[in-house]
Protein backbone atom coordinates (compact mmCIF):
# COMPACT_ATOMS: atom_id res chain seq x y z
CA UNK A 1 0.00 0.00 0.00
CA UNK A 2 1.32 3.55 -0.89
CA UNK A 3 -0.53 6.94 -0.11
CA UNK A 4 -2.56 6.96 -3.01
CA UNK A 5 -2.59 3.36 -4.36
CA UNK A 6 -4.22 0.97 -2.47
CA UNK A 7 -2.74 -2.69 -3.60
CA UNK A 8 -0.92 -4.71 -1.74
CA UNK A 9 2.56 -5.89 -2.80
CA UNK A 10 3.44 -7.77 -6.16
CA UNK A 11 -0.21 -6.62 -7.04
CA UNK A 12 1.32 -4.42 -9.92
CA UNK A 13 3.22 -5.85 -12.84
CA UNK A 14 6.50 -4.75 -13.96
CA UNK A 15 5.05 -2.84 -17.07
CA UNK A 16 2.39 -0.79 -16.85
CA UNK A 17 -0.07 1.10 -19.35
CA UNK A 18 -0.52 5.10 -17.99
CA UNK A 19 -3.56 6.42 -19.72
CA UNK A 20 -4.78 9.76 -17.85
CA UNK A 21 -8.19 8.58 -18.08
CA UNK A 22 -9.16 5.83 -15.53
CA UNK A 23 -11.90 4.80 -17.39
CA UNK A 24 -9.90 4.57 -20.27
CA UNK A 25 -7.79 2.12 -17.82
CA UNK A 26 -10.64 0.05 -17.06
CA UNK A 27 -11.41 -0.21 -20.89
CA UNK A 28 -8.01 -1.51 -22.02
CA UNK A 29 -8.56 -4.05 -18.82
CA UNK A 30 -11.87 -5.00 -20.24
CA UNK A 31 -11.01 -5.43 -23.70
CA UNK A 32 -7.59 -6.30 -24.07
CA UNK A 33 -6.00 -8.17 -20.46
CA UNK A 34 -6.84 -11.54 -19.33
CA UNK A 35 -8.06 -12.36 -16.21
CA UNK A 36 -7.71 -8.44 -14.66
CA UNK A 37 -7.66 -7.85 -10.99
CA UNK A 38 -9.18 -4.11 -10.16
CA UNK A 39 -6.11 -3.40 -7.91
CA UNK A 40 -6.62 0.35 -6.75
CA UNK A 41 -10.15 2.61 -6.67
CA UNK A 42 -8.91 5.23 -4.50
CA UNK A 43 -10.20 8.34 -5.92
CA UNK A 44 -11.30 6.38 -8.40
CA UNK A 45 -8.51 6.20 -10.17
CA UNK A 46 -8.64 2.72 -11.17
CA UNK A 47 -5.71 0.09 -11.79
CA UNK A 48 -5.93 -3.35 -12.76
CA UNK A 49 -3.03 -5.95 -13.58
CA UNK A 50 -3.97 -8.86 -15.74
CA UNK A 51 -1.99 -10.37 -19.07
CA UNK A 52 -1.89 -9.95 -22.74
CA UNK A 53 -0.62 -12.68 -24.76
CA UNK A 54 0.36 -14.12 -21.51
CA UNK A 55 2.79 -11.30 -20.64
CA UNK A 56 1.50 -9.83 -17.18
CA UNK A 57 0.98 -5.96 -17.22
CA UNK A 58 -1.25 -3.41 -15.66
CA UNK A 59 -2.91 -0.61 -16.21
CA UNK A 60 -3.74 2.59 -14.04
CA UNK A 61 -5.34 6.30 -14.27
CA UNK A 62 -2.76 9.29 -13.70
CA UNK A 63 -5.12 12.09 -14.14
CA UNK A 64 -4.67 14.98 -15.79
CA UNK A 65 -1.64 17.23 -15.74
CA UNK A 66 2.02 16.42 -14.38
CA UNK A 67 1.35 16.83 -10.75
CA UNK A 68 -1.38 14.56 -10.21
CA UNK A 69 1.07 11.80 -12.64
CA UNK A 70 3.90 13.05 -10.43
CA UNK A 71 2.07 11.62 -7.68
CA UNK A 72 1.17 7.83 -9.00
CA UNK A 73 3.82 7.42 -11.03
CA UNK A 74 6.70 8.31 -7.95
CA UNK A 75 4.54 5.73 -5.88
CA UNK A 76 4.61 3.20 -8.97
CA UNK A 77 8.15 3.30 -9.09
CA UNK A 78 9.41 3.82 -5.37
CA UNK A 79 6.73 1.58 -3.33
CA UNK A 80 5.76 -0.88 -6.17
CA UNK A 81 9.02 -1.54 -8.24
CA UNK A 82 7.24 -0.78 -11.53
CA UNK A 83 10.47 -1.39 -14.46
CA UNK A 84 8.67 -0.29 -17.64
CA UNK A 85 6.34 3.31 -17.60
CA UNK A 86 4.38 3.76 -21.02
CA UNK A 87 1.75 6.68 -21.14
CA UNK A 88 -0.88 6.48 -23.64
CA UNK A 89 -2.38 9.79 -23.89
CA UNK A 90 -4.11 12.16 -26.55
CA UNK A 91 -2.43 15.57 -27.57
CA UNK A 92 -3.73 18.06 -30.13
CA UNK A 93 -1.38 18.24 -33.34
CA UNK A 94 0.60 21.23 -34.19
CA UNK A 95 1.76 19.76 -37.06
CA UNK A 96 1.01 20.09 -40.72
CA UNK A 97 2.19 16.76 -41.06
CA UNK A 98 -0.06 14.81 -38.76
CA UNK A 99 -3.76 14.39 -39.38
CA UNK A 100 -6.67 13.72 -36.44
CA UNK A 101 -6.20 9.86 -35.36
CA UNK A 102 -2.68 9.60 -35.88
CA UNK A 103 -0.22 8.49 -33.29
CA UNK A 104 3.12 10.04 -32.36
CA UNK A 105 5.37 7.54 -30.56
CA UNK A 106 7.01 10.10 -28.18
CA UNK A 107 10.82 10.34 -28.55
CA UNK A 108 11.18 13.57 -25.83
CA UNK A 109 8.70 16.03 -24.11
CA UNK A 110 9.64 19.68 -23.63
CA UNK A 111 7.44 21.62 -21.09
CA UNK A 112 6.47 25.08 -19.81
CA UNK A 113 6.05 23.64 -15.99
CA UNK A 114 7.72 24.84 -13.14
CA UNK A 115 7.81 21.28 -11.73
CA UNK A 116 11.15 21.17 -13.98
CA UNK A 117 12.71 24.26 -12.58
CA UNK A 118 11.95 22.80 -9.45
CA UNK A 119 14.22 20.03 -9.69
CA UNK A 120 16.88 21.54 -12.09
CA UNK A 121 16.59 25.24 -10.94
CA UNK A 122 18.73 27.43 -13.80
CA UNK A 123 20.16 23.88 -15.58
CA UNK A 124 17.79 22.62 -18.27
CA UNK A 125 16.89 18.55 -18.67
CA UNK A 126 15.79 17.16 -21.67
CA UNK A 127 12.87 14.62 -20.46
CA UNK A 128 13.97 11.68 -23.36
CA UNK A 129 11.82 8.26 -24.03
CA UNK A 130 13.74 4.72 -23.37
CA UNK A 131 15.57 4.57 -26.68
CA UNK A 132 14.84 0.59 -26.43
CA UNK A 133 11.01 1.42 -25.84
CA UNK A 134 11.00 3.88 -28.88
CA UNK A 135 13.22 1.18 -31.23
CA UNK A 136 10.04 -1.47 -30.64
CA UNK A 137 7.24 0.75 -30.63
CA UNK A 138 8.61 2.14 -34.02
CA UNK A 139 9.13 -1.48 -35.99
CA UNK A 140 5.57 -2.88 -34.26
CA UNK A 141 3.90 0.24 -35.83
CA UNK A 142 5.82 -0.04 -39.35
CA UNK A 143 4.33 -3.96 -39.10
CA UNK A 144 0.76 -2.64 -37.67
CA UNK A 145 1.10 -0.36 -40.87
CA UNK A 146 -0.74 2.84 -39.21
CA UNK A 147 -0.36 6.10 -39.19
CA UNK A 148 2.45 7.21 -36.97
CA UNK A 149 5.30 9.55 -36.24
CA UNK A 150 8.17 9.69 -33.91
CA UNK A 151 8.84 12.92 -32.56
CA UNK A 152 8.41 15.31 -29.41
CA UNK A 153 5.68 16.22 -27.32
CA UNK A 154 5.34 19.48 -25.59
CA UNK A 155 3.85 18.72 -21.73
CA UNK A 156 1.60 22.35 -21.05
CA UNK A 157 0.29 23.27 -17.60
CA UNK A 158 -2.02 24.30 -19.37
CA UNK A 159 -5.31 23.23 -21.84
CA UNK A 160 -6.37 26.47 -22.33
CA UNK A 161 -3.12 27.85 -23.68
CA UNK A 162 -3.73 31.80 -22.90
CA UNK A 163 0.17 32.36 -24.22
CA UNK A 164 -0.20 30.82 -27.71
CA UNK A 165 3.12 28.99 -26.49
CA UNK A 166 2.31 25.99 -28.91
CA UNK A 167 3.36 28.03 -31.62
CA UNK A 168 7.06 28.21 -30.42
CA UNK A 169 7.22 24.75 -30.07
CA UNK A 170 5.47 24.61 -33.58
CA UNK A 171 7.98 26.73 -35.19
CA UNK A 172 10.66 24.33 -33.59
CA UNK A 173 9.46 21.05 -34.78
CA UNK A 174 7.20 19.66 -32.22
CA UNK A 175 4.45 17.33 -32.98
CA UNK A 176 1.70 17.66 -30.31
CA UNK A 177 0.83 19.24 -26.99
CA UNK A 178 -0.58 16.90 -24.22
CA UNK A 179 0.10 17.84 -20.31
CA UNK A 180 1.92 14.64 -18.55
CA UNK A 181 5.20 12.94 -20.33
CA UNK A 182 7.70 15.35 -19.81
CA UNK A 183 7.08 14.50 -15.86
CA UNK A 184 6.91 11.00 -16.62
CA UNK A 185 10.15 10.97 -18.17
CA UNK A 186 12.16 12.77 -16.00
CA UNK A 187 10.86 10.32 -13.01
CA UNK A 188 11.95 7.77 -15.02
CA UNK A 189 15.49 9.20 -15.34
CA UNK A 190 15.53 10.08 -11.38
CA UNK A 191 14.15 5.94 -10.36
CA UNK A 192 16.63 4.71 -13.34
CA UNK A 193 13.54 3.17 -15.02
CA UNK A 194 12.53 2.68 -18.27
CA UNK A 195 9.69 4.93 -19.92
CA UNK A 196 8.13 6.07 -22.98
CA UNK A 197 4.66 8.10 -24.12
CA UNK A 198 1.99 6.91 -27.21
CA UNK A 199 -0.04 9.35 -28.20
CA UNK A 200 -3.41 9.28 -30.41
CA UNK A 201 -4.36 12.64 -31.64
CA UNK A 202 -7.35 14.34 -30.68
CA UNK A 203 -7.43 17.71 -31.55
CA UNK A 204 -5.85 19.38 -34.10
CA UNK A 205 -4.75 22.64 -33.06
CA UNK A 206 -2.88 24.06 -36.30
CA UNK A 207 -5.77 22.75 -38.91
CA UNK A 208 -8.72 22.78 -36.47
CA UNK A 209 -10.96 19.21 -35.97
CA UNK A 210 -11.46 17.55 -32.55
CA UNK A 211 -12.61 13.89 -31.75
CA UNK A 212 -15.66 12.82 -29.40
CA UNK A 213 -15.28 11.92 -25.59
CA UNK A 214 -16.39 8.53 -26.63
CA UNK A 215 -13.92 8.06 -29.09
CA UNK A 216 -11.35 9.42 -27.29
CA UNK A 217 -12.43 6.83 -24.27
CA UNK A 218 -12.79 3.80 -26.27
CA UNK A 219 -11.72 3.96 -29.93
CA UNK A 220 -7.82 4.71 -29.90
CA UNK A 221 -7.16 1.36 -29.95
CA UNK A 222 -4.39 1.61 -32.05
CA UNK A 223 -2.27 3.57 -29.72
CA UNK A 224 -3.77 0.87 -26.84
CA UNK A 225 -2.19 -2.30 -29.30
CA UNK A 226 1.20 -0.85 -29.89
CA UNK A 227 2.02 -0.29 -26.04
CA UNK A 228 0.37 -3.63 -25.31
CA UNK A 229 2.26 -5.29 -28.15
CA UNK A 230 5.85 -3.20 -27.05
CA UNK A 231 5.39 -4.45 -23.64
CA UNK A 232 5.50 -8.37 -24.79
CA UNK A 233 8.37 -7.98 -27.20
CA UNK A 234 10.79 -6.22 -24.27
CA UNK A 235 9.40 -8.90 -22.24
CA UNK A 236 10.84 -11.73 -24.06
N1 LIG B 1 -3.73 20.60 -25.30
C1 LIG B 1 -3.29 19.96 -24.21
N2 LIG B 1 -3.55 18.70 -23.98
C2 LIG B 1 -4.30 18.03 -24.86
C3 LIG B 1 -4.80 18.64 -25.99
C4 LIG B 1 -4.50 19.99 -26.22
O1 LIG B 1 -4.93 20.59 -27.21
N3 LIG B 1 -5.52 17.71 -26.67
C5 LIG B 1 -5.46 16.57 -25.96
N4 LIG B 1 -4.72 16.76 -24.87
Amino acid sequence: MSTHINAPEGAIAKSILLPGDPLRAKFIAENFLEDAKCFNEVRGMYGFTGSYKGTPVSVMGTGMGQPSLSIYVTELFKDYGVENAIRIGTCGAVSKDIELRDTIIVSSACSDSYLLNQRFGGLHFAPTSDFKLVRTADSIAEKMGIRYCVGSVASSDFFYDINDNWKKWADYGVKGIEMESAELLTLAAQYHRKAMAIMTVSDHILKGGTTTAEERQTTFTNMMKLALETVVEISK
